[in-house]
């Protein structure tokens, strides 16, 4: 059996320029989908892989995301001397005891590469993920737990990808895949124009990384966009080491959009226990 994945890496240094004035003080992955913020939906994914050990790698205004997995006792106070026993259990179980969350600041916005290798003393030299929260995806079982049933058959890496359309690939990491050999990836580019892209799949926010990907970053220089890109490294590292494309089942919603972010808005919302009947009634008379 191989080891456990234990760690998770949240790089949420970015600024999420795309949701001004939104995001000016405070964190995009703080953005709430119905009642819970981007990260904690990230979070529980981790969890539910068996994760123990998280970490954020911020920047600059996001100490929310500190306070908000860290304990709030006046908080928790005022909410049993008023009864309020459910939302009191929705704020303590957040991070369930024996999991430790290690916040590392990435000095310098220099790219997702870069942000993972900030995270290295924190992981040492096991397999981790990495979990951007930008993409949410509602899958059975999460995303990551599907990840590791892959990463059990065959060790190496492990990335999520998902088919889109053409004129989009120049918005994500693309691969090329060989299907005869368990989708092993051949080639990786980021953002390529259509004309360039070696296929239509897309890489998407989840990777299980063996720990060689930090040397591969170390080496890995400036790529597109001026940054130090962790799909540069991991182009280094597929002849080293095995890395295979994983399609994921599930929804993916990108909420570093704004019609992503809506969309999984509507999706949660209609899902939500407390809000689903209502709110499927009121989209109803919307559009009639
Ligand atoms: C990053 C990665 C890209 C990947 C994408 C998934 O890009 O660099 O390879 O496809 O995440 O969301 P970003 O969206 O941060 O520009």
């Amino acid at each position: 059996m191989r080891a456990m994945v234990r760690t998770a890496v949240f790089p949420v240094a970015g600024r999420g320029t795309r949701f001004l004035p939104a995001t000016k003080a405070s964190p995009k992955e703080m953005l709430p989908i119905v009642d819970k913020p981007l990260i904690q939906y990230a979070v529980e994914e981790a969890l539910d892989a068996g994760v123990t050990k998280l970490v954020f790698v911020t920047g600059s205004s996001k100490r929310a995301i500190e306070d908000h997995f860290d304990t709030d006792s006046e908080l928790e106070n005022a909410l049993s001397a008023a009864g309020k026993t459910e939302l009191l259990d929705s704020i303590k179980g957040i991070v369930p005891p024996g999991v430790t969350c290690i916040y590392i600041r990435q000095g310098e916005p220099l790219g997702l590469g870069h942000a993972v290798l900030c995270a290295r003393p924190a992981v040492g030299n096991e397999p981790f993920y990495v979990h951007l929260a930008d993409d949410l995806i509602a899958g059975e079982p999460p995303c990551l737990t599907q990840m590791a049933v892959e990463y059990e058959k065959r060790g190496g890496s492990v990335i999520a990808v998902e088919e889109v359309p053409e004129q989009d690939t120049s918005s994500y990491g693309i691969v090329a895949v060989d299907q005869s050999d368990n989708n092993r990836i051949r080639q990786i580019v980021e953002k390529p124009a259509p004309a360039e892209a070696p296929s239509r799949l897309a890489v998407v926010g989840r990777y299980l990384l063996a720990p060689e990907i930090f040397d591969k970053l170390v080496t890995t220089g400036r790529g597109a966009g001026g940054e130090i890109q962790l799909t540069d490294a991991i182009a280094d590292l597929l002849t080293a080491s095995p890395v295979y494309a994983y399609s994921f089942s599930g929804e993916r919603y990108d909420c570093g959009s704004k019609l992503g972010y809506l969309k999984a808005t509507v999706a949660y919302g209609l899902g939500h226990a407390e809000t689903g009947d209502e709110f499927l009634a009121y989209l109803h008379e919307l559009i009639d």
